[in-house]
Order: C-alpha cells, then structure tokens, then sequence
C-alpha cells in the first residue's frame, strides 16, 4: 500500500519524507492557497521532496480550458499528476489529458459508479473522500469497498487512492479495503505511529539496560 501525504507545505512534506513513509504528495487547490505562495513554486519545490507522484489540480469548469491548464501543470515535472473533478467536463478533460500521455487523479468522487466512469476515462488515479462522506452520515469505505471489488472484476489499472482521511481508522479500513494509496494529512502521519504503550515499554527497556553500566 502506498502512503501519500496530502499537504502543499514543503516543510512538512520534507520531514514526513525524512520518515521514509511517503510515496507522494496529494495537493489540492484549497491546500494550495493555504501556502500564499505562487501555485509553480510549491510544485516544483514539491517534486524536488518527493520521489514519487504529486497531484496538483486544475481550475478551470470547462473540458479546453482543464486540457490547457493540465498540460502546463505537466510540463513543470514528470512527477506531476494532473487532478480533475469528476465532472463531464472533468473526463472530457481526462480522456484528452491521457490522449498525452499525462496522468490523471479523478477527484471528488463519492461514488462507485462515479469511480468506474473515471476508470473507463482512463484516469490513474481515482480519489474516493471518505472523511466527506462520514461527514453526511455515509460510510465511505462502503463507497471504497465497491470500487475495489469493480476494478478487479473488470482487471482496470486504475489505482483507488483513498483521500479525505481524517485518522488511523481511516488508513486501517483503506488498508482492509484493498485500495493501492491512501493520502494522509501529516497529523494522521504522526498519529499512526504513536502508541503509549511502545512509549512505556521503550522506557523500561532501557531503565533496566541502564542499570548494567553496560555500553554496546
Ligand atoms: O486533497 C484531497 C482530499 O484529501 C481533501 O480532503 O476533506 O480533508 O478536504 P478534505
């Protein structure tokens, strides 16, 4: 399974890169504007932090002006994945954008059905959002379930990239779930590791180890 780290603040990304968990970066155009910092440079930065993917979206409603857009983002770095929503006018754009050979996240997806449309489109990506549907009152891990099972009876290679985690349980169901990614905010990051009990039996060891007066 494959961690991103959903986030456009470099330093973050650097340190959760440092970690050695991260297998790539997932941006969004609300994380972006949370930097203040001109949209090329934090990808740029960002694909000089990460070895593998970073998925930066486009802005645009309309299929012409997203291909355009796309391919620009495309050009800043072989790493980049261009994001569309799952919009007609978001698959228009991503059966043109994969007609260049560029890869694409379809995002915004809440439903089966809405992740298979995406596939047949040719996306590599497909971003079901389960903290969003959780928020309505939905299990999305239900959606997430139905798209993995549809994949493989149909052999797609699209990858099911889990987004919109809000905590480990998330990351724990993505994982029982079979999806290929989930992207994490860096706190759920930190919070997967941490367990007090690692934290009481560390200090034990090392209570008792300290009383031989040994030196390894
Ligand atoms: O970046 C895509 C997705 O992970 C955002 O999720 O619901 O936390 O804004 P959310």
């Amino acid at each position: 399974m494959k961690f991103f780290i959903d986030s456009a603040d470099v330093n973050e990304v650097r340190e959760a890169v440092d970690w050695g968990l991260v297998d790539g970066v997932t941006t969004n155009p609300s994380l972006i504007a949370k930097t203040g910092r001109p949209y090329a440079d934090v990808l740029r930065e960002l694909c000089q932090t990460v070895d593998g993917p970073v998925s930066a979206e486009v802005v645009a409603r309309e299929a012409p002006l997203m291909v355009e857009e796309g391919q620009k983002l495309a050009r800043l770095d072989s790493k980049i994945v261009v994001k569309c929503p799952l919009t007609v006018e978001g698959l228009k754009a991503t059966r043109a954008l994969c007609s260049r050979a560029i890869r694409v996240n379809v995002t915004l997806i809440f439903s089966p059905l809405q992740a298979l449309a995406a596939a047949k489109c040719g996306a590599a990506y497909v971003s079901p959002f389960v903290g969003r549907l959780d928020d309505i009152g939905q299990d999305g891990f239900t959606v997430v379930e139905q798209i993995v099972k549809i994949f493989r009876n149909y052999a797609f290679s699209t990858e099911v990239l889990v987004a919109s985690v809000r905590s480990p349980n998330h990351l724990l169901r993505a994982a029982e779930a079979g999806a290929h990614v989930a992207t994490l905010p860096f706190n759920v990051i930190k919070q997967i590791l941490k367990h007090p009990l690692t934290d009481l039996g560390l200090d034990n060891f090392l209570a008792d180890w300290h009383k031989t007066r040994q030196k390894i």
